[in-house]
């Protein structure tokens, strides 16, 4: 058993759908809840065999026996807490995004190492099923040289469940795509350079993009293209993903959006050239919820041994730029690089 003990700050639906339920699974211990809302802290707490329940922020920053502070608020709230939580000495497991820009995420990175504090970001679709078979497959060689990859979604977002999004210029890349570019870098590397077009549906009451088309080339002529739809009414929602090989193929479907924010398995198969047919690759865990141990075991193993975790803070600044340089992109019509 590890020593970290877990304080969470939200109690909020990704909270109890995602990071208790996975926390639970793994054997994180998690000690203290606080919530703005009182009556869901409680909630949570009851559900989950959580022992305490704090009426503040600073209670539970001032709970000596909490060194992980995992904080799921809104993105604007989140910076004071993360700075008042490094303060105080808690190693921090913060919320993609980050902070709303690259400035702000920067400071607050230099920020928790001056603190002599670890901070990771919970970008856990690296650890999706299909997004770690993919590398293992990779790796393996089983794919050869993989040149192309697509990832193609259609769904319907309801983007006023998060009552807290501000009515500004960003929607569907920074706190959607997000997940996606993480991804690729986890898979690919650090792009060279991206084209993004973002448009929004006619009529639409959001006030920006509900549709993105992002290519990224990568080191190794991988071109990687992103095109997503969150206004699809009808029964057919999707989010296909495709990586072609010069030897072999993957054909699949990631399920995190099915029953959102439940989710539903992946699904996966590839062939090699030459073979008659596909392979089923058995995926049994989840992205929503099981894949949320992934991001706070890599920083309770960071903290133990002294090293990095594997989204750490300063690693995802790269992210946070992709999500930036897309925007930029579209604004300007041109290619631009992270
Ligand atoms: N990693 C992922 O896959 C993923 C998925 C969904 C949401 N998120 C992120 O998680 C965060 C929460 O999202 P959600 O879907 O749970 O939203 P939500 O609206 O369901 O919950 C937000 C919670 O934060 C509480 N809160 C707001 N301000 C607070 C404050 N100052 N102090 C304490 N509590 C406060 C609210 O009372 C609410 O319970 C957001 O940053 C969102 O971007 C991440």
């Amino acid at each position: 058993m590890n020593k970290s003990t877990i304080g969470i700050v939200g109690a909020g639906a990704i909270v109890t759908s995602s990071h208790l339920p996975a926390y639970r699974k793994a054997g994180y211990r998690v000690a203290a809840i606080y919530d703005r809302d009182i009556a869901r802290a409680r909630a949570a707490a009851e559900q989950f065999g959580i022992g305490r329940v704090c009426t503040s922020v600073e209670e539970l920053i001032a709970d000596q026996t909490v060194t992980i502070m995992d904080i799921a608020v809104p993105p604007l709230v989140q910076p004071p807490i993360a700075r008042a939580a490094m303060a105080n000495g808690k190693h921090l497991l913060c919320q993609k995004p980050l902070a709303w820009t690259v400035e702000e995420a920067t400071a607050l990175v230099d920020e928790a190492a001056r603190a002599g504090v670890k901070l990771a970001v919970n970008q856990q679709m690296r650890w999706d099923p299909m997004v770690r078979e993919t590398r293992r497959l990779m790796q393996a060689g089983t794919l050869g040289q993989v040149i192309n990859v697509t990832l193609d979604e259609s769904v319907l977002t309801d983007w006023f469940q998060w009552s807290w999004i501000p009515p500004g210029e960003y929607l569907d890349l920074l706190l959607h795509s997000i997940h996606y570019f993480d991804s690729y870098r986890y898979l690919f590397g650090e792009p060279t350079w991206v084209f993004s077009a973002i448009d929004k549906y006619p009529d639409q009451p959001e006030a920006a993009e509900t549709r993105s088309f992002s290519i990224f080339h990568f080191p190794g002529k991988v071109i990687v293209s992103t095109n997503v739809r969150h206004k699809n009414w009808t029964d057919d929602q999707f989010v296909g993903w495709r990586v072609e090989g010069t030897e072999g193929m993957i054909r699949g479907r990631f399920g995190h959006l099915d029953n959102y924010p439940f989710g539903g398995p992946d699904r996966m198969e590839y062939t090699r050239r030459g073979d008659t047919s596909w392979h089923t690759v058995e995926i049994n865990d989840k992205w929503f919820p099981d894949a949320f141990a992934g991001p706070m075991g890599s920083l309770i193993k960071a903290i133990e041994t002294g090293g990095e975790a594997e989204t750490n803070g300063r690693d995802n600044l790269k992210t946070l730029a992709m999500v930036h340089a897309c925007y930029r992109s579209a604004k300007e019509q041109r290619a631009i690089a992270p």
